[in-house]
């Protein structure tokens, strides 16, 4: 059977939709899994959607995406800007990332200027809210079909 991409994300997006909706919208993550997996089928990819608190949750879904994903798409949340163990996890798979934030991480305070996960993803997509995911599957999806 053909891998799924992976599509991480971290600590408090369980509470999409209710968190600072001015912020981060008023999408919850059961939209966003969604919608991702409409843009992904419609591009023949089935897309494994995960949310977890606990960084070390999240380092080994990393890790179980080495075997068993296509592609990895992340939204960290804060980790993204402290977590050092996950860019080592990110950085021993050889699969494409794409890290997302749904809102635009260089226009807030300064310590979310900086992201470890920026250092292992291919591409970064930030501020164009739950579409960014959308947009990520997409890019995947192109990225996949060059290399198949
Ligand atoms: C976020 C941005 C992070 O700075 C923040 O800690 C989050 C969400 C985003 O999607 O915009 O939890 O990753």
């Amino acid at each position: 059977m053909e891998k799924p991409i992976l599509v991480l994300n971290g600590p408090n997006l369980n509470l999409l939709g209710q968190r600072e909706p001015d912020i981060y919208g008023h999408d919850t993550l059961a939209d966003i899994e969604k919608a991702v997996t409409t843009v992904a089928s419609a591009r023949g990819h089935t897309i494994d959607f995960r949310q977890s608190n606990l960084e070390g949750e999240l380092v080994d879904w990393v890790q179980w995406g080495r075997e068993n994903a296509c592609g990895l798409i992340v939204n960290a949340g804060a980790y993204s800007h402290t977590s050092i163990a996950l860019l080592d996890a990110l950085n021993a798979i050889t699969v494409p990332i794409v890290e997302v934030h749904l809102s635009n991480i260089f226009r807030r305070e300064d310590f979310r200027n900086h992201s470890y996960v920026s250092l292992a993803a291919g591409g970064v997509i930030c501020g164009l809210g739950a579409k960014g995911y959308e947009l990520a599957v997409l890019a995947l999806a192109d990225q996949l079909a060059t290399v198949e």
